[in-house]
């Protein structure tokens, strides 16, 4: 099960991926939850105490990995560098455990342009290359809205790309757009999932919006959440059987 989740701002990426890497843990399964959100925040969504997110550098600012697995200098123009670095270690090696998911945080890289060659870049797509199409395990992708650092060769390793959606026009807007961009790389299975539903004129919208068997589920606006989010907690702590209900749901049909 290799899964990438995407979507516009806010609209609960973290949550949904927490939820499910935490889950599949719970049933036993070896999960890599990987953050490749630019503005990482998964690990607080997995319930990883503050001091400790603090402990956790980011792949792209390993300057030493970067440097000796390129053979060339962060930050310097104009150099020859190895465009298949070694990276099939570094996922064992860098992974933060918590709560059974090994959680791999791979920061930002100023970007400069889709062509960028900048050494970060390559570790960087080289790796998440590795881990969609070499590594047997459960991964599950905590994205931005923009996907195109998924990469064409890369994409054909995802089993699923969910879209998480709110009930609101933007976000629907936002995820049309993330469909396109999913289509131009080869990605072909998008599903969505519905969250901060309040009520059934929301579930309407959403329903409205997408055919449903594209709908994998529907998540309610939840007090737990904002509760867990608030305290440092992870997104299942406590949670009511209601809520948990949704999101094992969720695991199940991505099995
Ligand atoms: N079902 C829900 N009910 C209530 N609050 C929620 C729900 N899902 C997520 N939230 C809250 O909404 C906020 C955004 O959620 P989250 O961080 O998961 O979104 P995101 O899409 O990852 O955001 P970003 O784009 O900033 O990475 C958080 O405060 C989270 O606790
Ligand atoms: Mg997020």
């Amino acid at each position: 099960m290799k899964i990438a989740i995407s979507g516009k701002g806010g609209v609960g990426k973290s949550t949904l991926a927490a939820a499910l890497a935490l889950l599949s843990a719970r049933q036993g399964q070896k999960v890599l939850a990987l953050d490749a959100d630019p503005d990482a925040n998964l690990a607080a969504a997995l319930g990883i105490p503050e001091d400790k997110q603090a402990e956790i550098i980011p792949i792209s600012k390993q300057v030493a990995l970067i440097e000796a697995r390129t053979g060339a200098k962060v930050k310097q123009y104009g150099q020859v560098f190895k465009l298949n670095p070694e990276v099939s270690d570094i996922a064992d090696a860098y992974a933060f455990v918590h709560q059974g998911v090994a959680l791999l945080v791979l920061g930002a890289v100023e970007q400069g342009g889709s062509g960028c060659a900048c050494p970060e870049n390559v570790l960087i797509r080289a790796l998440v290359m590795d881990l969609v199409l070499n590594k047997n395990e459960a991964l599950i992708m905590d994205m931005e809205a923009g996907i195109e650092h998924l990469g064409r060769a890369t994409s054909r390793g995802v089993d699923c790309m969910i879209v998480v959606i709110e009930p609101g026009q933007r976000s629907i807007d936002s995820a049309y757009k993330i469909i396109r961009m999913a289509h131009e790389i080869g990605l072909k299975n998008i599903r969505f999932v519905a969250n901060k539903v309040n009520g059934t004129n929301d579930e309407e919208f959403i329903r409205n919006a997408f055919p449903n068997h594209d709908l994998l589920g529907v998540i309610p606006y939840s007090e737990e959440i904002r509760r867990n989010d608030r305290n440092g907690l992870s997104v299942l702590d406590g949670l009511s059987d209601e809520m948990m209900n949704r999101f094992e749901e969720i695991l199940e049909k991505l099995k």
